[in-house]
């Protein structure tokens, strides 16, 4: 079974609610999944499992969330060539770098070798309100990892 680890950054919680579901989603399928504060993570621990999801909203004008500053840039030094990858976030479209953590996010997986396997999750507004794409985004990467 793929191991996968869920790494999110949260300044007002609604990142954790978006990693939460997700988690349910795979332990619902008996996933080998981990759910971890990029706090409580360092860069080189991604290296240890198959799928490495990553959950940061966008903060200032087009921002990582703070916790995720250092641990992105550290990322700089690792190799994840052959693992699997997926971003997603919390923003807001009134802003004019919308959810553009992810994007560096994904620009900075790939960097170090990771394959995107699905086009990143950006939710506009209440995370609550959209939880039904989260739980699809979830599926879907179920479905594409064969996990
Ligand atoms: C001061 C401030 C700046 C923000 N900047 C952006 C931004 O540039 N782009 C965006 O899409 N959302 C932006 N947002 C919206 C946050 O990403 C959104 O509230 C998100 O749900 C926060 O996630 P968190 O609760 O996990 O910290 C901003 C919100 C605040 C209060």
């Amino acid at each position: 079974m793929k191991k996968t680890i869920i790494v999110y950054g949260t300044t007002t919680g609604n990142t954790l609610v978006m990693a939460e579901e997700i988690e349910g989603i795979f332990k619902e399928q008996n996933a080998d999944v981990k759910l971890a504060e990029v706090t409580d993570v360092q860069p080189g621990d991604l290296a240890d499992y198959d799928l490495i999801i990553l959950g940061c909203p966008t903060w200032g004008e087009g921002e990582l969330q703070d916790d995720f500053i250092s641990f992105e840039k550290e990322m700089n030094k690792i190799d994840l060539k052959g693992k699997q990858a997926a971003c997603f976030g919390p923003g807001d479209s009134s802003y004019v770098f919308f959810c553009e953590a992810v994007d560096i996010l994904e620009a900075r997986l790939e960097s170090c070798g990771a394959k995107m396997i699905i086009e990143g999750l950006k939710i506009d507004g209440d995370v609550d309100e959209h939880m039904d794409a989260t739980r699809e985004w979830a599926e879907k990467i179920l479905a594409i990892t064969d996990n």
